[in-house]
C-alpha cells in the first residue's frame, strides 16, 4: 500500500499490483487489464509463462470485459465450465482456474485478474483482498493523474512566467528603441534648424523687394511658408522633448492678444493665401493682458491657426477670438470652419503623435506633435487648452491662460 501510495507512474502502479495480487492469492499469473475505448488491453502481467500482454480484445469477448461492462467479480474455478470465458484464447496457456475484479467499481478503469494453472475452489477471501488490492489501485491511478495535472499546471506557470519575461525584454528593447528614435529626431531637428532659419532670411528679404514680378513673389511665398514649417516641426519636438526631460524655462511678460493674433495671421497669411482662405481677426477684442511666453504662445496660436487652416475647406475662414473670462483668466479661441472632430476623440488628439486618419479612427503615423507642444505649453502656465465644436461648423479650441 506504501510503495502504491508513493508511486508516480502507471508502470510501476502495474507491477506493484499485480506481484501483490500473486502474492495475497498464491496465483501463478496476474493481469493488469486498461480499459482502452471499447476494448480491454492487457497491459501489464505477472505470469510463471506469457499470457496476453500487449495485446487487445473487444469487451464483449474476454473475461475482464465482463467485469467492467458488470462492475463485478467473475470468479471461475473451472473455465472450461464458464460461458464467459473465450476458450480458444485460454487453451495455450496453463490457466484452469481464475478470478478478476473491476478497478473501480462505480466507472471501472480497468480489471485485475489472477489465474491458477490448475481446477481449484477459490475463496471469497482472495477475492475480498483482490478486491481491496484493485481499490488501492484505483486511488493510485486517480493520483498519478491528479500529479501528472499538477505537473502540467506548474509546466504551464514556468511557461507563462518565460513568456512574460520574454514579453518584458521586448518591451524594454522597443523603450530602448523609441529613445533612440526620439534622440535621432531630436538631433535632425536641432540641425534643421539654422538652415530653415536661413531660408526664411532670405525668402523674407526676397519678399521685401517691391519690384518682385507676381510669379516670383508667389515662389518665394512657397517658399518662406514651407520653410516655417520646418522651422515650427523642429521647434515643436524640440521643446516636447526638453519639456519631457524636464527643461521648460518660462520667460513670462505682460501681452496684448490682439498683437499677438495680429503677428500670428501676418505670418500664415502666405499658407492661407495660397488655400484662398482667410484669417480673420474679432473686431471687437476685449481689453485684456496676458501674463505669459510671448515666444511659447506666439507657437502655439500659430500651430492651431496651422491646423485650422488645413482642416478647413478652400475659400473657408479662420477666426480668431479673445475673452476676458473672470478674475485672472483670459481665453484664446481658433474657430474654423472645417470637418470638425469627434467629441470621443478629442482629448486623445493632444496626444504625442496622434493624428486623425480617414474615417475617424486614431493613426500614430506622420508628425502630429503640434497639439501635445501646444498642451504642455499652456499646462506649464498653469492653463488648460481643449477643443469643441465651433456651433455646428468646424472646431473651436480654446486656449485659457492667466490674465496680466
Ligand atoms: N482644426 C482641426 N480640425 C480638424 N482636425 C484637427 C484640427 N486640428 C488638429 N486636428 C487633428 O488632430 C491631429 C493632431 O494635430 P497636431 O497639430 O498635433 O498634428 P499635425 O498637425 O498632424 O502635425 P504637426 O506635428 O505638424 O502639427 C491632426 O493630425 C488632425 O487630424
Ligand atoms: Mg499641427
Amino acid at each position: 500500500m506504501q510503495d502504491l501510495s508513493l508511486a508516480r507512474d502507471l508502470q510501476t502502479i502495474m507491477q506493484i499490483v499485480d506481484r501483490a495480487a500473486r502474492d495475497l492469492t498464491g496465483a501463478d499469473g496476474a493481469s493488469f487489464v486498461l480499459r482502452d475505448g471499447d476494448l480491454c488491453y492487457y497491459a501489464q502481467e505477472d505470469s510463471i509463462a506469457p499470457l496476453w500482454q500487449g495485446r487487445r480484445f473487444p469487451m464483449s469477448a474476454c473475461v475482464s470485459g465482463w467485469v467492467m461492462l458488470n462492475r463485478r467479480p467473475a470468479v471461475i474455478g473451472d473455465i472450461t465450465r464458464d460461458p464467459r470465458v473465450p476458450i480458444d484464447a485460454y487453451r495455450p496457456t496453463y490457466v484452469r482456474s481464475m478470478a478478476m475484479v473491476p478497478i473501480r467499481a462505480r466507472a471501472p478503469l480497468g480489471a485485475l485478474g489472477v489465474y491458477w494453472s490448475s481446477i481449484r475452489e477459490i475463496a471469497q477471501s482472495e477475492v475480498t483482498l483482490l478486491q481491496a488490492l484493485a481499490g488501492s489501485a484505483a486511488v493510485a491511478l486517480e493520483n498519478v493523474a491528479l500529479h501528472d495535472g499538477l505537473e502540467k499546471g506548474k509546466a504551464r506557470a514556468r511557461e507563462v512566467e518565460a513568456a512574460n519575461r520574454d514579453l518584458a525584454e521586448r518591451q524594454q528593447a522597443l523603450e530602448e528603441l523609441q529613445r533612440q528614435s526620439e534622440a535621432l529626431s531630436e538631433f535632425l531637428a536641432h540641425d534643421l534648424r539654422s538652415p530653415a532659419a536661413g531660408i526664411i532670411l532670405a525668402a523674407q528679404a526676397r519678399l521685401k523687394k517691391q519690384d518682385l514680378p507676381e510669379p516670383e513673389r508667389r515662389r518665394w511665398n512657397a517658399v518662406l511658408t514651407s520653410a516655417e514649417v520646418i522651422q515650427r516641426t523642429a521647434l515643436n519636438l524640440l521643446d516636447v522633448a526638453s519639456r519631457q526631460h524636464g527643461m521648460f524655462v518660462l520667460r513670462l511678460t505682460e501681452l496684448d492678444p490682439a498683437s499677438l493674433f495680429e503677428g500670428v495671421a501676418e505670418i500664415l497669411e502666405p499658407l492661407a493665401a495660397s488655400r484662398g482662405q482667410r484669417i480673420e481677426l474679432c473686431p471687437a477684442m476685449p481689453r485684456c493682458l496676458l501674463r505669459a511666453d510671448e515666444e511659447l504662445v506666439r507657437r502655439v496660436l500659430l500651430n492651431l491657426v496651422d491646423n485650422a487652416l488645413r482642416h478647413s475647406p478652400p475659400h473657408g475662414a479662420v477666426r480668431l477670438e479673445a475673452r476676458w473670462l473672470g478674475p485672472g483668466w483670459v481665453e484664446l479661441n481658433v474657430c474654423d470652419e472645417g470637418l470638425g472632430i469627434p467629441a470621443h476623440l478629442r482629448d486623445r488628439i493632444f496626444d504625442k503623435y496622434a493624428r486623425l486618419a480617414d474615417g475617424g479612427a486614431i493613426t500614430s503615423a506622420g508628425r502630429g506633435l503640434g497639439l501635445t507642444f501646444c498642451r504642455l505649453v499652456v499646462e506649464a502656465h498653469g492653463g488648460r487648452i481643449d477643443v469643441t465644436d465651433n456651433g455646428g461648423r468646424g472646431s473651436r479650441f480654446c486656449v485659457q491662460l492667466p490674465a496680466g
